[in-house]
């Protein structure tokens, strides 16, 4: 079968069967998986929506990509021209041996002039568009009147983009195509539309489309060919050889009569991961934070790990200090084997009102406190260093260029330990809604906003 799912990256699924069609005997799966995407999105386009006629001309960008390739079987089909452009010299090599009619180079916007060259002035009647910004409306003004733009890229939907309406008039028309939204759509369209394709697999119409074929175990492989366009046609994923199995790693066990560290461990994330730290077997923990003892979750935490026979010392301690934290590091009473780096400070302020108190204080407990727990600890034999840091350094969120420097900085930081065969670990949480800075800042609500997006 070939089949339209949400959740294709699977050995098996399940689907609705007005989203499944048959294959021929003998086609491969790896095959038939090039259909449902492709030839669903150009189908509905060029047929429904279109209506795509012999002896018209239909341009296609990205014409080596699964949509080219398919828009460039359904026209040859019906006996429509096909101007396709590519990015690359191989591509376009590619296109000219499948017969595409006129083959362009994508990269420059000369794209417009060529095909008004090569239709003597008049333009396309059916343009299939993903570009976006300049080269999409450059594209629109190619429509000859009566003409049908299909946009098949949600950029410039979602950003809501101005159209300029002119190039419309003479019948000429706009249409989106949003797969996922058929999809999910009536039941009733879907099926036609399985069947119409389908009848056209069997003879031979549409044929499966050039593509790339990678073994699960090198999911990576595919998704970096796919990301950056380089490939030609589809990027198959395939599950015939099985994936290597690798023994479970064996539950953490922590050193019993080994001390861990855990900055800012009175409070939030750290003392939960005081907590968590206990039923891995830790029997000694050393918590700080400037407020010590009087941190408002402390007594909790310190019965609720006594209770366990952990035995528990407690400093008020700023992690900037290098003396308060060499002799706590000193004081432990039994070896040091783990640091959890939990402590920071946040200090969030846009970019333009920043001064140079908004970055010492992000950048004093995370980044100046690692630095110094790095350096303080080099002589002690450690399972483990790790360092809590957020994923907004990789999101870039607004107001917090501070933070994300300081964060970035344990990550290096974690990376340059590893390279010295040191343990070293930064942990990119997400917003957390049980306990910490987001649970007492935000609401649920806006909280279950970040989280799920
Ligand atoms: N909560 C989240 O959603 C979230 C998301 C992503 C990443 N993270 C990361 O997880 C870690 C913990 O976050 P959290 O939400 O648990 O924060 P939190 O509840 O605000 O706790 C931070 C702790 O750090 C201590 N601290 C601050 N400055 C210090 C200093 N100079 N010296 C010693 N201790 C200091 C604070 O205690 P005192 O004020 O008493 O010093 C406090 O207990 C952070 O590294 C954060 O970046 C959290």
């Amino acid at each position: 079968m070939f089949a339209l799912t949400t959740t294709t990256m699977a050995s098996h699924t399940v689907t609705a069967a007005h989203l499944a069609g048959h294959i021929p005997p003998g086609m491969k799966v790896t095959e038939a998986a090039t259909f449902p995407l492709a030839f669903v999105t150009v189908h509905h386009s060029l047929t429904d929506r279109a209506g795509l006629q012999a002896g018209e001309t239909v341009l296609v960008h990205g014409g080596a990509g699964g949509i080219g390739l398919a828009v460039l079987q359904h026209a040859q089909h019906v006996g429509a021209q096909v101007i396709a452009t590519a990015g690359t010299p191989a591509k376009r090599r590619l296109l000219r041996h499948l017969d595409t009619d006129h083959v362009l180079d994508s990269r420059s916007l000369d794209f417009a002039e060529q095909v008004l060259h090569l239709t003597a002035g008049e333009g396309v009647d059916v343009i299939v568009n993903s570009l976006t910004g300049e080269a999409a409306s450059r594209s629109l003004e190619l429509l000859r009147p009566g003409g049908r733009f299909i946009e098949l890229g949600k950029r410039d939907l979602q950003a809501n983009n101005r159209l300029l309406l002119k190039p419309l008039l003479d019948n000429r028309s706009h249409l989106a195509v949003d797969v996922n939204q058929l999809i999910t759509g009536p039941a009733d369209r879907m099926r036609r539309l399985t069947e119409d394709i389908t009848r056209h697999i069997h003879p031979g119409v549409y044929r499966p489309l050039l593509h790339s074929i990678h073994p699960a175990a090198r999911l990576q492989e595919a998704f970096t060919l796919a990301q950056h366009f380089r490939g030609i046609g589809k990027v198959v994923l395939s599950f015939e050889e099985h994936p290597p199995i690798r023994p479970a790693p064996a539950p953490l066990q922590l050193d019993p009569h080994g001390t861990y560290l855990i900055t800012g461990g009175l409070g939030g994330l750290g003392a939960a991961t005081a907590r968590h730290l206990a039923t891995l077997g830790a029997r000694h923990l050393t918590l700080v934070g400037r407020r010590g003892g009087s941190t408002p979750e402390a007594a909790a935490l310190l019965a609720d790990l006594r209770d366990q026979g952990v035995a528990v010392n407690v400093h008020a301690a700023d992690v900037t200090d290098p003396e308060a934290l060499r002799e706590l590091i000193d004081s432990a009473p039994v070896p040091l084997r783990g640091v959890i780096h939990a402590a920071m400070e946040l200090s969030d302020v846009l970019l333009r009102d920043s001064t140079d108190a908004t970055f010492s204080a992000a950048l004093g407990a995370k980044a100046q406190g690692a630095h110094l727990l790095n350096a303080l600890t080099r002589n002690h034999d450690l399972d483990l260093f790790v360092l809590y840091r957020s994923i907004s350094s990789l999101l870039g969120l607004p107001g917090q260029t501070n933070y994300n420097a300081a964060n970035l900085y344990t990550e290096a930081l974690a990376r340059s330990r590893r390279r010295h065969g040191l343990p070293g670990l930064a942990v990119g949480w997400g917003p957390i809604s049980e306990t910490g800075y987001a649970a007492r800042t935000y609401t649920e609500e806006y909280l279950g906003r970040q989280i799920s997006a």
